[in-house]
């Protein structure tokens, strides 16, 4: 199967390639191709006639977006209906990445793909026009909405976590925003899981790792694990704050777990614990 992957060196893009190995794969970051740019996409289309298209490129730098909006719209939303406009044009299917950011948070259980989008900041905007625009321009597509990404590259929470407990002894951490953290290689190896199974089943799935918990919980977690793998860390204490006492540009919802029980009865595929996902993460970092 030819696959075409954008944004190839993200966290989720490098996965995809990864988990891609014995495809005919072309893998192209920004510097190769630009998808906001429709005249580029359209040739990199004709030349490689891709069966299926993943999508992994995206602005997801949350606080900056704030101030860099048209930049956020061009990636998360132009850049989507320029591939799912090329995907309609040869008939194929788009896989396409969203996010619980396009929530509020205001709901006391896990999101359901009916629930109300209402996003607060503009990442989360340009993610729901993202969502919108695949939906509009072509038919066959899978969009996985998912939460709290991280891997052993790139920017992330394990990363910082990581580099911040091995500098100070004392870390303050958010305890009253709850999600559910999901590894990039556990987004990749399910998105190659459910290729085969996907014809008829296209629409918008929530999919990430069990269970939810407060970012301060999850570099608990982290602290933890790095300490069984051995990891030389100088945090003792870990202090639970509110979300008012860390103030970022952009507001973030206090609940976005996002309920994944309609992607496994459609798919049947069984989604490991985040806690599994870290292990390996942090064990592949140690190792370089
Ligand atoms: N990270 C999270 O916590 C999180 C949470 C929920 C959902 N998601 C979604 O999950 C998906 C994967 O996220 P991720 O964490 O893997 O993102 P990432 O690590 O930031 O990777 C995104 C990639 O897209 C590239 N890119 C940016 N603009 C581009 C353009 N115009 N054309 C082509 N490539 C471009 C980036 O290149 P540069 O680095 O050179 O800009 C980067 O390599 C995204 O759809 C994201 O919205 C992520």
């Amino acid at each position: 199967m030819k696959i075409l992957i954008a944004g190839a060196n993200g966290q989720l893009g490098r996965e995809l390639v990864r988990q891609g190995a014995g495809h005919n794969l072309l893998a192209v970051d920004y510097d190769q191709l630009d998808i906001t740019n429709l005249e580029a996409v359209s040739r990199c289309f004709d030349a490689f006639k891709p069966d299926v298209v993943m999508n992994a490129a995206a602005y997801t730098a949350v606080d900056r977006a704030e101030s860099d909006i048209e930049a956020a719209f061009a990636v998360n939303r132009d850049g989507p209906a320029n591939l799912a406009m090329m995907c309609k044009q040869l008939s194929i299917p788009l896989i396409h990445y969203s996010t619980d950011y396009v929530f509020d948070g205001s709901k006391s259980s896990a999101y359901e793909e009916s629930d109300l989008v209402a996003p607060l900041g503009v990442y989360g905007e340009s993610k729901r026009a993202g969502e919108t625009a695949v939906a509009k321009y072509c038919s066959k597509y899978l969009i996985f909405r998912t939460s709290w990404v991280f891997s052993s590259h790139g920017n992330n929470f394990v990363k910082t976590m990581l580099r911040l407990g091995g500098e100070r002894e004392e870390l303050a951490v958010v305890a009253d925003q709850f999600g559910k953290p999901t590894s990039a290689q556990e987004l990749a190896r399910i998105t190659f899981e459910v290729l085969s199974k996907a014809d008829g089943q296209w629409g918008i799935y929530h999919l990430a790792q069990p269970d939810a918990v407060s970012w301060h919980s999850f570099a608990e977690a982290i602290f933890s694990e790095a300490c069984h793998q051995g990891y030389s860390l100088r945090v003792k204490h870990v202090r639970s704050i509110t979300t008012a006492e860390y103030p970022t540009p952009a507001k973030r919802p206090k609940n976005s777990a996002l309920n994944c029980q309609q992607f496994q009865s459609v798919f049947g595929v069984r989604i490991r614990s985040w806690s599994d996902s870290l292990a390996e993460v942090i064990k592949e970092m140690k190792n370089g």
